[in-house]
């Protein structure tokens, strides 16, 4: 059995890397990685594994991009700090402005951040201070879905619907007003996927009656959900809806496309599919810097922020945002879209990894659904496909999965939200580069895992893999 490297050196009296923080109990043996190229990465045993999931959905332009390490290297002889309080730099002014550009109208300004609970963070930090510059001090509050992913500051596990949270939160921060997440695979009774879209934003603006708009900064959702939902794409009609009751009550409509932004969809904003629902605020992160450079973004219009501007200005400010050496990373990236044409190929290649998953669901009988939109995609595990159960989550699907995908040389990212009550799913979300030879290839490793799982799951319990 590969994946079994390295978990925890208890012998270990310095250090110990970030997994010394982690459970030690019950959990999956975590590889130690050496080295990564295009889609693959190895460990120090050799064992090779395809990063089905980029990782938490980072790595969009593939691993050991020569041309990014090269630009970075280059921005760090030539200036590597310059703090935006005292100074501007010039890779945060171009960087800023293409991504401004590619975002396209309503996203002038670009405010940006080390990753995406920090531009979450200052995405509702932005909205406050203009509520407050502009006489109307008393817009705090901020919905949020049921189940939603935001983040893990403080205030963004406030916003985050997430129930295991709730001992965490109780008297300690606030959590947020929470609507329905607009699911369409497991529904209530009598409800389709339209119907219960309709009934998801009826409850929206149900919640903003009972709270008064007043009261009321804005709603942020994921547009494509990611491991919260196990890549939720809402209809159509739910999206407009959103927008018209977000308008007429003066409400701000946000999207968190942090995990489903840059390109992973199909177009460069998710928001792009919905031209007539176009959010006010976007934040981005994750494959901005495609796990080259730690980069995050708010997008936000210039009538707002020119305003504040002119009237008290945004406050706040990290350290590291807008580091030269980020931009110079981020600007390399987005030059590795363009020359490989990457947001084109999430669609084609997203098209052809959907197909091949909605294969291996007609032959699984523990894959129930498969959802997501370009190459950003999840497969829901159930018990019973009839019925739709879940499996038990003392089970530990989303772990299992893990494990026997590591056997089979799969690197899945899979977590159970809110102790698995929505269901159980992992995410398929490979680097943009992906091969059709690659594809096959993890498809093929996929139909595996699900087999040793589905064995695995459906065994006498002495026989489960131990977790
Ligand atoms: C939708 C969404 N929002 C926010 C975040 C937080 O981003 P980060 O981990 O970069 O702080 C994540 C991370 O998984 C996410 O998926």
């Amino acid at each position: 059995m590969v994946g079994t490297a390295i978990s925890h050196d208890d012998s270990c009296h310095f250090g110990g890397g970030q997994s010394a923080f982690y459970a030690r109990a019950n959990t999956v043996p975590l590889p130690l990685i050496d080295r990564a190229a295009g889609i693959h990465m190895w460990d120090v045993e050799g064992n090779r594994y395809i990063d089905v999931s980029s990782g938490p959905v980072v790595s969009n332009i593939g691993h050991g991009n020569a041309r990014v390490a090269a630009a970075m290297a280059r921005q760090a002889e030539t200036l590597d700090y310059a703090f935006p309080r005292l100074a501007r730099n010039r890779p945060n002014i171009a960087y800023s402005e293409r991504l401004a550009r590619l975002a396209g109208p309503g996203f002038e300004r670009v405010s940006l951040t080390s990753g995406g609970s920090e531009a979450m963070e200052n995405a509702v930090k932005l909205l406050r201070q203009h509520a407050i510059a502009t006489g109307r001090p008393e817009r705090t509050k901020v919905i949020t879905c049921e189940p939603s992913y935001h983040g893990a500051t403080i205030t963004t596990l406030a916003m985050n619907g997430e129930v295991m949270m709730a001992p965490f939160l109780a008297g300690f921060a606030e959590p947020t007003p929470k609507v329905p997440a607009p699911f369409g695979y497991r529904l209530p009774p009598n409800h389709d996927a339209a119907s219960y879209a309709r009934h998801c934003a009826d409850c929206l603006e149900a919640k903003i009656r009972e709270l008064g708009a007043e009261s009321l900064l804005a709603f942020v959702i994921e547009p494509v959900g990611g491991l919260s939902t196990g890549c939720v794409v809402p209809p159509a009609a739910y999206m407009r809806r959103i927008r018209d009751i977000c308008t007429a009550h003066g409400v701000h409509l946000v999207f968190d496309e942090i995990l489903c932004g840059m390109g992973r969809t199909g177009k460069f904003l998710a928001a792009h599919h919905w031209p007539d629902a176009r959010p006010d605020i976007v934040t981005l992160a994750k494959g901005m810097g495609s796990g080259y450079s730690p980069l995050g973004a708010v997008l936000a219009p210039a009538a707002l922020v020119d305003e504040l501007a002119a009237l008290t200005g945004f406050e706040f400010q990290y350290s590291y945002n807008a580091n030269p050496i980020a931009c110079a990373g981020g600007m390399a990236v987005l030059d590795e879209y363009e020359r490989l044409d990457l947001v084109s190929r999430a669609a084609t290649m997203g098209r052809a990894l959907r197909d091949g998953l909605d294969r291996l669901k007609a032959n699984s009988p523990i894959v129930g659904d498969v959802r997501g939109l370009g190459m950003l995609l999840a497969v829901e595990l159930v018990a019973d496909r009839q019925t739709k159960v879940p499996f038990p989550s003392e089970l530990k699907p989303t772990d299992r999965v893990r494990i026997h995908g590591l056997n089979n040389g799969l690197m899945i990212y899979s977590r159970p939200t809110s102790g698995g009550r929505y269901g159980h799913w992992f995410i398929v979300s490979p680097p943009l580069t992906i091969t059709e030879g690659e594809v096959a290839d993890l498809l093929t490793r996929l139909e595996a895992t699900l087999a040793d799982l589905e064995g695995d799951l459906g065994g006498r319990p002495g026989d489960k893999t131990v977790l």
